[in-house]
């Protein structure tokens, strides 16, 4: 069995894709399937964490023992992860968050009047900005970064515009990894090091980077 190395500690994960409402039957979203916050999630727990899951429409079971509050929308999942980072001593953004959201959610099914049809969006919170953010009880907190070129480059320049301690890339270009895949690979990047977690399972993965997460947090 794993060593409870998360033992007395709270860990506080999103996971999956984020909704956002355009009418009653219509929404923008995104691939995520969840999966990779669900793995953190589940090995969190089993290496003794208690573990909070945030969870966006997903198709997955909950991990044993896993306190889970689900969410659709990114303002949801905003005030969820708030209420809980403040009492976590971790805080992990695997969730795909919709960047932007439409301005109005129509109240009525729109009608294909019209050739041409525009929704003017807002942009959402920043939900791991906001966390790396607090000055009382901010949490060591872990961004993703999902990619589609100059990885190494984007996930270092968003770790350092969010403030975040550590930020996990994925090039999600690459098929057979990243969004709803089984398998991912991650390039983790911290203040001072970096570490490359080649292609596996992504509950194999989970296990590597919480422990890379461990030996960061406890310098
Ligand atoms: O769910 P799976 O199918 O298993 O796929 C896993 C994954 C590819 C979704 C996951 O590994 C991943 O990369 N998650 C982050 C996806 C993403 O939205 O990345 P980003 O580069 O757009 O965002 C950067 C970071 O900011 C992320 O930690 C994200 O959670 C966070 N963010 C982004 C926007 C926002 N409004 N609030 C946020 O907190």
């Amino acid at each position: 069995a794993a060593l409870p190395i998360w033992q007395g500690k709270t860990i506080t994960i999103t996971a999956g894709p984020t909704r956002e409402g355009i009418d009653p039957v219509r929404y923008i979203s995104n691939h995520s399937s969840g999966k990779m916050g669900f793995a953190l999630a589940q090995v969190a727990k089993q290496l003794g964490a208690k573990v909070n899951l945030i969870a966006g429409p997903v198709n997955l079971a909950t991990p044993a023992n896993v306190s889970r509050v689900d969410v659709v929308s990114a303002c949801e999942m905003h005030k969820a992860s708030l209420d809980l980072a403040k009492s976590s001593d971790v805080f992990i953004a695997c969730a795909a968050v919709a960047d932007y959201r439409p301005d109005n959610v129509a109240t009525q099914k729109i009608k294909k009047d019209n050739d041409v049809m525009q929704i003017t969006m807002t942009k959402n919170p920043d939900i791991v900005k906001d966390v790396a953010a607090l000055t009382a009880n901010r949490p060591f907190v872990v961004g993703f970064a999902a990619e589609t070129q100059d990885v190494e480059q984007y996930a270092k320049s968003k770790m350092q515009r969010k403030n975040l301690d550590m930020i996990c890339a994925n090039d999600v270009s690459v098929s057979g990894q990243g969004f709803n895949s089984d398998q991912n690979a991650l390039k983790v990047y911290w203040d001072d090091g970096s570490k490359d977690l080649p292609l596996d399972n992504k509950d194999a993965l989970a296990k590597h980077l919480l422990s890379l997460i461990h030996q960061t947090y406890n310098r």
